[in-house]
């Protein structure tokens, strides 16, 4: 790898379902200077690959999209090489918006969506982007703050193999609540209850979903945490319990249709069992980020609560490690390594 060159994909145009790599061209420029004051030079050692790419790459939403022409925004973990910050010395492994590129020049204080900041010690890349990452605080943030959990209830996650589902899952049986995962496929149902300590699973692809959830909460669901949205949405709507709540993390399954999916038919239920469907975007909670890290460690070190990384590597396999997030391929956390730590 040289290290005056800096390989990085640029999107040429709106993709249309599935990724394609003519959405982008992935060429060589120089690597940027740090010239500023703030300035700071980052060489890319893994990037984290999320659902909310592919929004950006295709629409406004709570961040306008990624321009035409501009390197594809995504969040990573690099080391400093060259620094004109005080917060930031080479050698620092940070975490940031770093991009599908060789190297970032971050800008201290800027915060598009994250501001960068060092990765505590002891916790490696992987760790960081997973666990103890956006992935992780949202599952966090998502039960505890929007599902308002309680000991004792009844939680369903979808995409529960997934990187936010498998945490959410497990909070929920720290919180001593009954987890109930809905994923893809044996392998992945399997994982949960023999592996994760799901009370339940049901995949999807072969089971019907209203059915087994009928079967599997008879006095309701109190706490729907949904990753996938459409009709998995809908059948959660229909067995939500009295004051039951519906938390609105992702709809993954909508991501890469051509039009906007049907509403929720089953949403008057919301009204008879006086229920709530709340969204939320992790970021809002930033300045309580410590607080979750801290109970998340906590969890870990007590083997309450297991991770799994799913590694691809190679700048060049960007495109299509994040489509591996929407034709089911990834289990747990999907990261792409650049270079070695
Ligand atoms: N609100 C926030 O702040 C926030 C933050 C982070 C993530 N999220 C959201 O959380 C969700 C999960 O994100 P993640 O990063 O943890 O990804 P992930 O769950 O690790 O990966 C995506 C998984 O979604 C499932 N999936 C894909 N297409 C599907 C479809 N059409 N129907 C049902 N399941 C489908 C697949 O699992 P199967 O094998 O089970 O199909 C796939 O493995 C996404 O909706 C994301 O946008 C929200």
């Amino acid at each position: 790898m040289r290290s005056d060159v800096n390989r990085c994909w640029r999107l040429v145009s709106r993709p249309v379902g599935l990724l394609k790599d003519s959405d982008f061209t992935f060429g060589e420029e120089p690597v940027p200077e740090p010239k500023a004051d703030g300035d700071v030079l980052v060489r890319t050692l893994y990037l984290s690959v999320d659902p909310t790419q592919r929004i950006w790459l295709d629409r406004d939403s709570y961040i306008p999209a990624i321009r035409i022409g501009d390197v594809v925004r995504a969040g990573g973990v690099g080391k400093v090489v060259r620094s004109n910050s005080p917060d930031f010395a080479p050698g620092d492994l940070v975490q940031g918006l770093l991009g599908w590129q060789d190297y970032a020049l971050l800008r201290a204080g800027n915060r598009e969506l994250l501001p960068a900041t060092k990765l505590p010690p002891g916790i490696s890349p992987e760790l960081a982007l997973s666990v103890f990452g956006v992935t992780g605080l949202t599952a966090y943030f998502g039960l505890l703050d929007i599902g308002r959990v309680k000991e004792g209830e009844t939680v369903v996650v979808s995409g529960a193999a997934g990187a936010t589902g498998m945490m959410a899952g497990q909070i929920a049986k720290v919180k001593g609540c009954r987890a109930i995962g809905i994923a893809g496929g044996p392998e992945k149902c399997a994982w949960l209850t023999e592996e994760l300590g799901f009370d339940a699973s049901i995949d999807y692809r072969s089971e019907d979903v209203a059915a087994r959830l009928r079967e599997l909460c008879p006095s309701g669901i109190d706490i729907y945490f949904d990753n996938v949205g459409g009709a998995i949405l809908d059948a959660a709507l229909a067995e939500l319990a009295m004051r039951g709540r519906v938390v609105l993390c992702g709809a993954i399954g909508d991501y890469t249709a051509s039009e906007a999916p049907p509403g929720p038919k089953n949403y008057l239920n919301l009204l008879v069992k006086r229920g709530r469907m709340e969204g939320f975007v992790v970021t809002d909670h930033f300045d309580r980020f410590n607080e979750a890290v801290s109970a998340l460690v906590g969890w870990v070190s007590a083997g309450k609560i297991k991770n799994r990384v799913d590694v691809q590597e190679g700048l060049e396999k960007a495109p299509a490690t994040l489509n591996r997030l929407f034709t089911s391929a990834n289990t747990g956390k999907q990261l792409l390594k650049i270079a070695a730590p």
